[in-house]
C-alpha cells in the first residue's frame, strides 16, 4: 500500500499529521507530505482514518 497527498487539493488543514504522524507530516509549503515509502500493516489502519477525515478529499490509498 501507498499513500498519496494531491498537492492541489490539500488546504494545509493539518488533520492527517495529526491522526497518522508516521506517514504525514507537513512540508515547508504548508501542505501535508508522506513521508514512507510504502505504508506497513501497522499504521494502514490510520492512514486510513486520515484519507477518511480528510476535509478536501486529497489523500488517496493504493494497494
Ligand atoms: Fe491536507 Fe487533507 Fe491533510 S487538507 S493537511 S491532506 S487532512
Amino acid at each position: 500500500m501507498q499513500a498519496m497527498v494531491d498537492k492541489d487539493k490539500c488546504i494545509g488543514c493539518g488533520l492527517c499529521p495529526t491522526i497518522c504522524t508516521q506517514v504525514f507530516g507537513m512540508g515547508e509549503d504548508g501542505k501535508a507530505e508522506v513521508m514512507c515509502e510504502g505504508l506497513g500493516e501497522e499504521v494502514q489502519d490510520s492512514a486510513q482514518e486520515a484519507r477518511d477525515g480528510c476535509p478536501v478529499d486529497a489523500i488517496s490509498i493504493e494497494a
